[in-house]
């Protein structure tokens, strides 16, 4: 899309204080677009067809109409920061009680027409909703037709170059402007394909690890960053100051490669309307442990070192005792 035909502009975008580049824009054709995504580098894809079905008929109404009689689920926030949180991780072997723990936002079921009334009936202070499903088989008819035209040979040809393992789910996402999911990890490859509205999409590679502070993996905001966007605390996180990040802003027809173990925050545009996205997650290849390591491999190896440590010690408390125990004068400078 050129500079004239933008539909946004940044008094729409939220404020942070963060050194951020251009996620590269290319053609579907475009040879560069392989080139990213085999080094797993983020890319924005253009002019594909990958969602064109959904993309010629989806918003509200429609789905509404559509999607069927299933339940959705359907997130509700105080705040427009919906962060994720893992529910199996409240009440685990080394959280018992559940202590020390409110989930940030309420996780609700409810069918399409009632989160469709919710929506229109919104007001500025009730909470916020954010609806994020998978996609299955309870879908209406309409919708398994806009499915099946999606370009399954685009996707297909990209889990095959890139030999990543087999596509996991399709999540919608149906937002309402102003909305944002905090910054996190997915342990997956992530094709993220957008449908109505605009999203802006920061990306931090594997390496900012130490920069975003990543809640521990017991907790339930595991791969979840500690630090608060909209009001980093350095004193705690003074790494924060020094992150390094890309990003970019998604339509309609756009579609952004969020490359496995990639951080990223995603806002739907303030004062742009509802925005619905699809993404197309895969799980990532066969690990190839050639040396020197990538750095996503690190992060993966990290994981490991951390749930390997809960299992034995049985307490959180133990692991960072043990840990500076092991390095400190020893695998740190003098
Ligand atoms: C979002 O679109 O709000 C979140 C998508 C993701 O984290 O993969
Ligand atoms: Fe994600």
């Amino acid at each position: 899309m050129s500079e004239e035909q933008k539909s946004w502009d940044s008094s729409q975008l939220r404020n942070y204080d963060i050194e951020l580049e251009q996620i590269p824009r290319y053609h579907f054709q475009d040879p560069k677009v392989d080139e990213r995504i085999s080094k797993n580098q983020p890319v924005l894809i253009t002019g594909s067809k990958l969602v064109k079905s959904a993309e010629e008929k989806w918003n509200l109404d429609y789905l509404g109409k559509h999607l069927g009689k299933s339940t959705y689920t359907v997130f509700l926030s105080k705040n427009h920061n919906f962060k994720y949180f893992d529910e199996k991780k409240i009440y685990s072997k080394s959280n018992p009680k559940g202590i020390e723990f409110k989930p940030p936002t309420q996780r609700l079921e409810m069918n399409i027409h009632e989160f469709m009334k919710k929506l229109k009936d919104w007001k500025k202070g009730d909470d916020r909703l954010y609806l994020q499903q998978t996609l299955n088989s309870t879908v209406g008819p309409s919708i398994v037709e806009d499915y099946l035209k999606f370009d399954w040979h685009f996707v297909a040809d990209k889990k095959n170059k890139h030999m990543w393992g087999e596509l996991t789910s399709n999540v919608l996402f149906i937002s309402m402007e102003g909305n944002v999911t905090p910054c996190h990890y997915d342990e997956q490859q992530n094709l993220f394909a957008q449908i109505l509205g605009y999203k802006r999409c920061i990306l931090f590679p594997p390496d900012q690890f130490e920069c975003l502070y990543p809640h521990p993996v017991y907790h339930p905001h595991d791969r979840q960053s500690m630090v608060n966007f909209d009001n980093p605390n350095f004193t705690k996180h003074p790494k924060f100051k020094n992150i390094k990040g890309c990003e970019t802003v998604v339509g309609p027809g756009d579609v952004l490669y969020i490359p496995i173990y990639w951080w990223h925050h995603i806002e739907s545009l303030l004062h742009g309307g509802p925005t619905i996205t699809v993404n197309f997650w895969y799980k990532g290849g066969p690990t190839n442990l050639q040396y020197p390591l990538q750095d996503h491999q690190k992060v993966s190896i990290m994981r490991n070192v951390e749930k390997m440590l809960l299992e034995v010690l049985q307490d959180p408390q133990e692991i960072g005792p043990l840990l500076r125990a092991m390095v400190l004068g020893r695998y740190t400078d003098p």
